[in-house]
């Protein structure tokens, strides 16, 4: 009840009376008093006048599993959806409920994380008020030789998200980093369970800084977040909402053909490397390139000196810029 009133609230420019919300729910005033005021314990500011209604007024940055439900539109994705003020990690989490049989489709979202994982075994700082981690569960039925290209699918939703909400341009570095002004904005880790040729779930964790007014130490030089981007703070529900609009799309079009070939084009508006000198650190050799965009595979091309272009695999390697992080 309580997101049916956020949602009839939201929908509703001036005041809206309580016995038009009586009337829509089915409950009596006394209840509707109730949830009113939960939310308005929650950080929302709701006018109440009595002979107008209710009135919600512009919301703070509030994440509840009601406010986040009111945002999201109707369909398979976040229709079983799960939040949480504090978790180790969302994409345990969901790896754990992905082997109790949760459906695709899952959405786990999180305030904080106690143990928020990044690649290659790294910590992801997660603190309380300022960010978007989520997981989101696929069951996807593809080669899992496939599976590595969700996370470009993933990218590309995350910056259309924003610019969404924000009208920022966010870059994405290949193949998991979304980037603004030099400075990584938000991280994807593709995590999944398969046998050689059956994938049984697919998990992505999307970790983004979203109103980190600053941050301490080496991050300093290499991460910023939207706030510092749009100087104004940013609504956490409202983004999560939009990505995972724009990821249902996405999704369908990869699924359509089991490769990019049908967002490679867009995606390489939003490549960051492209055209620009990288560094490619193989477990056995590194060398410098010209990054040329992607392939459908969503394999790096990396032009060499001797101008043969080399098609790179994610996972293997790890690219760099020549002249700093990106
Ligand atoms: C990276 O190393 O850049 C990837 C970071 C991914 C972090 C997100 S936060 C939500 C999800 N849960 C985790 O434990 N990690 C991912």
């Amino acid at each position: 009840m309580k997101t049916e009133i956020l949602k009839l609230l939201k929908g509703q420019d001036g005041y809206l009376s309580g016995q038009d919300l009586c009337d829509h729910l089915g409950v009596s005033r006394t209840a509707v008093w109730k949830i009113i005021k939960q939310l308005q314990k929650e950080g929302y500011r709701i006018e109440a006048v009595r002979s107008k209604g209710y009135h919600l007024v512009e919301t703070a940055d509030v994440m509840t599993e009601a406010e986040l439900q009111s945002c999201m539109e109707a369909g398979w994705i976040g229709r079983v959806l799960q939040y949480y003020d504090e978790i180790d990690s969302t994409n345990t989490k969901a790896k754990q409920l992905a082997e109790t049989g949760a459906p695709a489709g899952m959405l786990i979202v999180a305030d904080s994380q106690l143990s928020g994982r990044g690649r290659r075994g790294r910590n992801w700082l997660s603190p309380h008020g300022t960010g978007i981690f989520l997981s989101l569960l696929l069951r996807p039925q593809i080669a899992p030789s496939c599976a590595s290209m969700l996370t470009l699918v993933a990218a590309l939703a995350v910056t259309k998200g924003i610019e969404e909400v924000t009208g920022l341009d966010a870059k994405i570095k290949w193949p998991n980093d979304i980037v603004m002004d030099g400075k990584k904005l938000c991280g994807i880790l593709t995590e999944m369970s398969a046998e050689l040729d059956d994938i049984h779930y697919v998990v992505i964790g999307i970790g983004m800084n979203v109103n980190h007014e600053e941050f301490e130490g080496e991050l300093v030089k290499t991460a910023t977040s939207l706030l510092l981007q749009a100087k104004r703070p940013v609504k956490r529900s409202l983004l999560i909402a939009a990505i995972m609009k724009a990821f249902a799309w996405y999704y369908d079009q990869f699924i359509k053909t089991e490769d990019l070939s049908l967002l490679l084009e867009e995606y390489e508006t939003k490549l960051v490397n492209k055209e620009r000198e990288v560094m490619v650190l193989k477990p056995s050799e590194s060398y410098r390139g010209t990054c040329k965009g992607i392939n459908q595979l969503g394999e790096l091309l990396v032009q060499h000196e001797d101008e043969t272009v080399e098609a790179v695999v994610s996972g293997e390697v790890s690219v760099r810029g020549i002249y700093g992080y990106v």
